[in-house]
């Protein structure tokens, strides 16, 4: 089974309008609801691709009683833990000319909430994966991954790690077995400007020295790159043509990654190229057809 762990998930409504009047009434030409946070994205996408999997985190009060109807309506296993205060968050995102966009803090986690985490985490057997992604709240320590982690270890469970900064390189020790930075974020990581593959190649070798075992890095239009557990180097460039929304690409490679490994690294890269190329090019995340249309583009 893969898991999913999502700290601060959060229902995205997108309005369309013409034109955003400030200090005025606007009134919607269209409106959407999505589920997000990095987790269920990773979740919602393994489910396009026939992956079962199962959604864990916090939600709270009616929205998160909807987010978690909904992902259980799409045939994702949804297992969250109810905070006792707050209500999980709903992040604004108007579409007019410009974009604006406003994100909700979302509820406080207290430390029993944790411990339930902790405890879920018991559950997990060889084989499975649990993939940690996205930052999480303030009120949460910046160890909890590596915690996490450290919970796992031992008991050949492997973990997916695509968070950033302190929250990624604390858990480097525990070894997970993927971690997907994006080239800014491989940047920040090592400290350091990276203009061309070869220095990527480069960095992404150091995070597999810290203990990394599998380093993907996403490039945005410029494809991924992966450096895989025997030290092997494989590209792909970007497919899907001209991107349209990319939030979420990253995640939906990790999906693609996670849902072709059984066939090998380098087709687990084509198939989160895909992935991640299907969600740019769409404006909600990769869609079936959508990413069986990029594999043939790819071959
Ligand atoms: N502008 C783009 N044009 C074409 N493909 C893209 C574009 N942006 C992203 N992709 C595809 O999606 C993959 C992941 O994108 P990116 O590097 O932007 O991830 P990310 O920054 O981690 O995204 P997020 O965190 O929002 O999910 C890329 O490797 C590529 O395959
Ligand atoms: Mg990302």
């Amino acid at each position: 089974m893969i898991y999913t762990v999502t700290f601060n998930p959060a229902l995205d409504y997108v309005v369309f309008l013409s034109r955003l009047e400030e200090g005025q009434t606007n009134r919607a030409q269209k409106e959407e609801l999505y589920f997000g946070g990095k987790g269920i994205n990773v979740s919602l996408v393994l489910k396009e691709l026939g992956v079962e999997n199962t959604a864990l985190g916090f939600i709270a009060g009616f929205t998160g009683e909807a987010l978690e109807a909904g992902l259980l309506k799409k045939g994702i296993k949804a297992d969250f833990i109810r905070l006792p205060e707050g209500r999980t968050r709903i992040n604004l995102k108007l579409k007019a000319e410009k974009e604006t966009e406003i994100n909700a803090g979302g509820p406080e986690i207290p430390k029993e909430a944790l411990a339930a985490m902790m405890e879920k985490l018991g559950a997990l057997k060889e084989g499975d994966f649990l993939v940690l992604a996205g930052s999480v709240p303030a009120s949460v320590p910046k160890d909890i991954y590596s915690e996490m982690m450290g919970a796992l270890a031992g008991k050949g469970v492997r973990c997916v790690v695509d968070a950033t900064g302190s929250l990624l390189e604390n858990g480097l020790p525990y070894k997970p077995f993927l971690i997907k930075p994006n080239h800014r974020e491989l940047e920040e990581l090592a400290g350091r400007a990276l203009p061309t593959r070869e220095e990527i190649a480069n960095a992404a070798a150091e995070l597999r020295e810290k203990g990394a075992q599998n380093v993907l890095v996403s490039l945005g239009s410029e494809g991924a790159l992966l450096l895989d557990e025997q030290g092997k180097i494989h590209t792909m460039p970007a497919v899907g043509g001209k991107p349209v929304n990319t939030v979420g690409a990253g995640d939906s490679m990790v999906a693609g990654f996670l849902a072709g490994l059984d066939r090998g690294y380098e087709y687990a890269l084509k198939l989160a190229s895909a992935a991640g190329g299907a969600t740019a090019s769409s404006e909600d995340l990769a869609i079936a057809p959508k990413i069986a249309e990029l594999m043939k583009e790819i071959d």
